[in-house]
């Protein structure tokens, strides 16, 4: 991998939430303009763009209906421009999202291909015939709730959908839908857009035939990714695309991969037959799932969560490292302690994550600590998953509050509210009201409160920042997990020859001890990091952890 892939920081923006320019509440491309200073200063030198085609925003953005405009709630084509341009100025490199599983129900290819049969596009999506009693072709769920299929009664089949009923898949058999698929990237490289987050890629082959599936946690249907997942022709289609597009070009390339294996990820990464650059997984995500899936009110427990994590340090050569994103909870809320201890919290969480080996994933809000949100009511969130969720919990005869209160703990809303900016109207975020409640605590937790603290968690990330890009035991070094059954401490270092780096972190809100293992008191180590400005500068061989204490030792 090319040398500013490997020192890549990745800062996700989730666009309707980052600064809105012109006053509609709704975030927009002038307004990342406007803060790209910002991004600079953080250190973070790959900024990601969720979805700003033009689109209904059925499921904000990940539904486009043409795959070539620049939704106008964001700006124009123009603006577009401008930002590409200014990114590079900056040496920022600009990833788009692509989401090429899906598209929107109001995208022309759609729109045709329902028409009939024997369209040009009428094979661009997933179409079946009914089972003999004119029922689903089977009882594969959608991952937002209800069934997979949607009937169309001018074709007389159902078309698949396994996310939105608006979010029709798109159909990968199809060679000219392909390749009508790759000129609209090459459009988008030929801008000078530097790589693509591609959305639930994991998912673009999907099975010939579609039987009835065995149907898991609870749920009235199939898991949605039941025979899609890592498809039979997934990486013919994959190394096609590196083939015809991305060698093309000097492009990262980040694989969404849900429900894949460490072992299947492999596949995608594999130098002999290039496909993408590394794999967004999901695996340390279930940690706290429950009866129900994804939305339950279970904590995670430090050693399932290290497993995971560990795991897939030792099974990929190269990974991303993520805590959080615009599909989960806030990272502090989640993991650490959004209370007394959010800001030793955070700056631990942050610690642990991106000193692993592989390319660190940033979520906007993050870097100042930002937290899930005190919804008080259904009607204040946006998310079509929060609405089917609610529904599916009470209808499986779960009280209202408590069907509440799981949404409120895991709705992908907690990390969609508006940036905050200052403490004035609206956080500085817009003149007019957001488009989505915005979190209560911005008096305390924003931007320019942060910026004024030399010790806050954002200056705390330009720290890591500054050690994940120049040192090279931290780009190239092996990872090695130690003190494999701590039940408070999540401890690892990374080699690279003599050179060794100790990363330790306390999940604990209490002080615990821990103790060096022997092969690795290296006395010449010394403290270049931690969240507690007292931490011991020295290694020695037991450490006593306050609360969420978080500790870099490195020998260089
Ligand atoms: C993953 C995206 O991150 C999520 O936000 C979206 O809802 C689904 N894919 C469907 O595109």
């Amino acid at each position: 991998m090319n040398d500013w892939k490997k020192r890549g920081i990745i800062y996700e923006i989730y666009p309707q939430s980052f600064k809105d320019t012109n006053g509609d509440g709704i975030g927009d491309l002038k307004g990342i303009i406007e803060k790209l200073p910002y991004i600079k200063k953080l250190g973070a030198n790959i900024v990601w763009l969720t979805p700003i085609y033009q689109s209904p925003l059925i499921d904000n953005g990940y539904d486009i209906s043409d795959y070539t405009k620049i939704n106008p709630i964001y700006g124009t084509m123009d603006d577009f421009n401008r930002l590409i341009e200014l990114c590079h100025e900056k040496e920022i490199k600009l990833v788009m999202d692509l989401v090429v599983n899906h598209t929107s129900d109001q995208a022309k290819w759609f729109q045709e291909s329902k028409k009939s049969r024997n369209n040009k596009y009428s094979d661009y999506y997933i179409w079946r015939d009914p089972k003999s009693d004119g029922s689903a072709p089977s009882n594969l769920g959608s991952a937002f709730g209800g069934s997979a299929w949607e009937y169309v009664k001018e074709r007389g089949q159902y078309y698949l959908h396994l996310f939105a009923k608006k979010q029709p898949d798109l159909n990968w058999e199809s060679t000219e839908m392909r390749q009508s698929l790759y000129d609209m990237m090459k459009f988008w490289l030929d801008k000078g857009v530097d790589g693509f987050r591609l959305d639930s890629i994991s998912l673009i082959s999907k099975p010939n035939v579609f039987d009835d599936v065995p149907i898991e946690d609870n749920k009235n249907y199939g898991a949605y990714y039941y025979g899609s997942s890592n498809g039979t022709s997934l990486h013919e289609y994959l190394q096609e695309m590196n083939r015809e597009v991305f060698s093309k070009y000097d492009v990262i390339t980040i694989g969404e991969t849900p429900h894949t294996t460490p072992k299947q990820a492999q596949k995608y990464i594999n130098l002999e037959k290039p496909e993408l650059d590394m794999v967004l997984q999901f695996e340390h995500m279930h940690v706290d799932y429950g009866e129900y899936g994804r939305y339950s009110d279970l904590r995670f427990k430090l050693s399932d969560l290290r497993n995971s994590l560990v795991k897939w340090q030792n099974s990929l050569t190269w990974n991303t490292n993520y805590l959080g994103n615009h599909d989960q909870p806030r990272l502090v809320s989640r993991f650490g302690d959004d209370d007394k201890y959010r800001i030793e919290s955070a700056k631990m969480l942050a610690m642990i994550t991106m000193l692993q080996k592989g390319t660190p994933m940033i979520f906007q809000g993050d870097e100042i600590g930002m937290t899930n949100v005190a919804f008080e009511s259904l009607n204040q969130f946006k998310d079509i998953e929060a609405y089917n969720t609610y529904e599916f919990l009470v209808k499986k005869g779960l009280n209202k509050d408590i069907a509440l209160k799981i949404v409120k703990n895991k709705s992908r809303d907690n990390s969609r509210t508006p940036m905050q900016w200052n403490n004035e109207k609206n956080a500085g975020f817009s003149t007019a009201n957001p488009w989505i409640k915005i979190n209560n605590n911005y008096d305390k937790i924003n931007v320019n409160e942060t910026l004024r603290d030399e010790d806050s968690i954002y200056s705390f990330y330009q720290k890591l920042i500054k050690i994940r890009t120049k040192l090279k035991v931290a780009i190239d070094g092996d990872f090695n997990l130690i003190s494999a059954d701590d039940s408070s401490v999540f401890a690892y270092t990374r080699i690279l020859k003599d050179r060794q780096m100790l990363v330790i972190g306390s999940f604990s809100n209490k002080k615990v001890k821990f103790e060096i293992p022997n092969n690795i008191r290296n006395k010449e180590s010394k403290r270049i990091l931690s969240n507690y400005d007292d931490s011991p500068q020295n290694l020695s061989d037991i450490i006593y952890l306050r609360p969420y204490e978080g500790i870099v030792f490195d020998n260089g």
